[in-house]
């Protein structure tokens, strides 16, 4: 029996093997760690900037800037838009708390759309509606590895002189047409959680940006708004990369395709096998835009999600609802107001998600779909 290493119970086939994962390439991830080990330039220097460097070129962006998170990424990101109380920022309500959590630590307000019933994403129809003379910028989430529909995002925010961040802390390598999620908004953020498509060995993150300006801007709030040392013009935070995550990201980030075709391949397996399913609505790929499969989410019919949870667990299979209360329903919210009901689509979703273990073979594949038609 094996640990499922996202916090889960006794699992023999666990959500994500990260341990499996790294295998291939444990030698060289120890021997980066070394070099940074001695080397004695922990906090900032060259391990990151060459970080920076590849992480800008590999998503065609003109900067990038380290983070000690994607939540301090996005904390980071609005402070460099002045982002004040009162404000408010268009987002989704089906999303990890961290999108809307930034929001509200800067004292503005997170306005929900409600989302697109295929894609899990932000609908743009319900955005455009939800646009006030209060509201300075949009929010939109590339959830699970695929695209929002950023043509239409971008609209609404060229019509209302909005800035767009996109959370793309799921989606990093995901594609919108020929542009990278991540590099198509004012800026964007990716997460390096062990979890995401490219972790760390702990918590990092990303700003992008093509804006010169913005990205030094959040170079120096990521450092106490200090520039040069013990000059502050900004009140920041300590939001820094630290060189032993950028050196093992270093060493990742070559790997990054390989892993995504092994997560396509098992989506492809999984949605092959539960097609005629009738109880299993298997997630959709939209054309032209390339999905990577962060989260493979099934949404489960007829009210048998949890059935469905329950039969996976009793076969020691890992699963994971994401996200089973969407945050305008969260408790620390109840201030802002909303009540279910307010977002049917988000609502609907919350019930029915599933989430499958997404970098397995073939065979393991096969085995979890005959599990799950025993439901
Ligand atoms: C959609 C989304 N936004 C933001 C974050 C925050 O990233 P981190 O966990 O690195 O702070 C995450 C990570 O879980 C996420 O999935």
């Amino acid at each position: 029996m094996k640990k499922c290493l996202l916090w889960g119970p006794t699992v023999k086939i666990p959500l994500l093997d990260i341990v499996k994962m790294h295998q291939p390439i444990r030698a060289e991830i120890l021997s980066a760690m070394e070099e940074v080990v001695d080397s004695g330039s922990f906090i900032g220097g060259s391990y990151v900037e060459q970080f920076e460097s590849e992480l800008a070129a590999y998503t065609g962006t003109a900067r990038a800037v380290g983070a000690s998170s994607g939540s301090d990424a996005l904390l980071a990101a609005l402070m460099a838009l002045e982002v004040k109380p009162g404000d408010e920022i268009i987002t989704t309500a089906f999303t990890f708390f961290g999108t809307a959590g930034a929001i509200v630590r800067l004292g503005a307000r997170p306005v929900f759309a409600d989302i697109d019933p295929v894609t899990f994403n932000i609908a743009p129809d319900d955005l455009e509606k939800k646009v006030s003379e209060r509201t300075v910028g949009i929010l939109p989430v590339h959830l699970f590895g695929q695209a929002a529909q950023m043509d239409k995002i971008d609209a609404v925010a060229r019509e209302n002189g909005l800035w767009v961040v996109e959370d793309a802390a799921q989606s990093i390598g995901a594609m919108y047409g020929d542009r990278m999620c991540g590099s198509m908004g004012t800026a964007g953020i990716y997460s390096f959680f062990p979890a995401k498509n490219l972790g760390c060995v702990g918590d990092g993150g990303a700003v992008v940006t093509n804006d010169h300006a913005l990205a030094e801007k959040i170079a120096v709030l990521r450092n106490h708004g200090s520039k040069p040392r013990y000059y502050h013009r900004l009140v920041g935070g300590n939001f820094r990369l630290d060189a032993l995550q950028a050196a093992v990201l270093s060493v990742k980030l070559p790997h990054l395709r390989e892993w995504e075709e092994k997560r396509r391949a098992a989506a492809a397996t999984y949605s092959r096998l539960l097609a005629e399913s009738g109880l299993y609505v298997t997630p959709a790929e939209v054309p032209g835009n390339r999905h990577v499969f962060n989260q493979y989410e099934l949404r489960v019919k007829r009210g048998k999600r949890d059935a469905a949870a329950a039969r996976l667990k009793d076969a020691g299979i890992g699963h994971a609802i994401y996200y089973p209360v969407p945050l305008h329903l969260q408790e620390c919210f109840a201030g802002l107001g909303y009540k279910r009901g307010d977002l049917p689509v988000t609502e609907q979703a919350s019930g029915e998600v599933l989430a499958l273990p997404i970098l397995v073979d073939e065979d393991t594949c096969k085995h979890i779909v005959s599990v799950l038609m025993t439901v």
